[in-house]
């Protein structure tokens, strides 16, 4: 277990999107940092699953981050039950890969909706909570989309969304930086999952691994280490910044030389 400045033990955290893929693993290595954990997300039965995985002390809340009142239920059950929240990880997120002439209102409001205004609605209540308490760590989950664009203009709510996450991480983070509270963001490269299910042995895969200068894809373990950092009094004079945990993606040029 992690201990000093990386140790997270008494501090309570919310994950946000837990119950797979990035969120799921961040959750359990917020326990094993020493953290309660809470865990959100819609289905219920993916919640009870990662809900055992980490332990007695943990609990998973039925949460839609882009619906106000259950955010306002979900923080007001972790506040509930642990009496404080130290740590937000923003992590539940939506993709949707249609281009710009292709993309239909309803599906550009639902990627806004989960990752934008999702991100906003949890800090909102989260740091009322916070800067009661007199400080705590916000993490919002942006993306390599949040800092360059893909190829061909693909992604294009995504894509906003992931840049505008970037944005609501420093004007939250100025805002709120006299209470204690530091907000960061980091942009993951690519990692295979749910949301990107589709990738996994296709041309698209090796040409990301051709184009990352690591030479692969990420595996969610990598983000860990990032994690921790800026949840933990490690980070408490940094606010407002995004860290890549790409393996060099988005500092490369992409460019194929013989
Ligand atoms: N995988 C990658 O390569 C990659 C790269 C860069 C950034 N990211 C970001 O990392 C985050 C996690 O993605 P992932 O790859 O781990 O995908 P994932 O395995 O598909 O997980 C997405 C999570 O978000 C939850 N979610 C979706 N809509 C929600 C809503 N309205 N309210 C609450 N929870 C909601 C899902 O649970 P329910 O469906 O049960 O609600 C699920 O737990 C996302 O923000 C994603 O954009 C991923």
């Amino acid at each position: 277990m992690p201990n000093g400045i990386f140790s997270l033990e008494g501090k309570v955290a919310l994950v946000t999107g837990a119950n797979s893929g990035i969120g799921r693993e961040l959750a359990l290595a917020l326990r094993d940092a020493g953290a309660k954990v809470a865990i959100g997300a819609r289905r219920a039965e993916r919640n009870a699953e990662v809900l055992e995985q980490l332990g007695p002390e943990a609990s998973a809340f039925e949460l839609d981050v882009s619906d106000e009142q259950s955010v306002e239920k979900a923080i007001a059950g972790v506040a509930g039950r642990y009496k404080r929240l130290d740590i937000l990880i923003n992590n539940a997120g939506a993709v949707n890969k249609k281009s710009v002439m292709e993309l239909d209102r309803s599906a550009w409001d639902h990627v806004m909706a989960v990752n934008v205004t999702g991100a906003f609605l949890c800090t909102k209540h989260a740091a009322r909570l916070m800067k009661e308490q007199g400080g705590g760590k916000i993490v919002n989950i942006s993306s390599v989309y949040g800092l360059t664009a893909p190829s061909k203009g693909l992604q294009v709510a995504y894509t906003a969304s992931k840049h505008a996450v970037i944005g609501l991480t420093k004007v939250n983070a100025v805002e709120l930086a006299e209470y204690g509270i530091q907000v960061n963001a980091i942009a993951p490269g690519f990692f295979l999952t749910e949301m990107t299910a589709d990738i996994g042995g296709s041309p698209m895969e090796r040409a990301l691994i051709r184009r990352t200068p690591s030479g692969r894809l990420g595996e969610t373990k990598d983000l860990v280490g990032t994690c921790i950092y800026l949840v933990s009094e490690a980070s408490n004079h940094v606010t407002g910044m995004c860290i890549a945990v790409d393996g060099g993606y988005v500092v490369s040029d992409g460019m194929e030389r013989g």
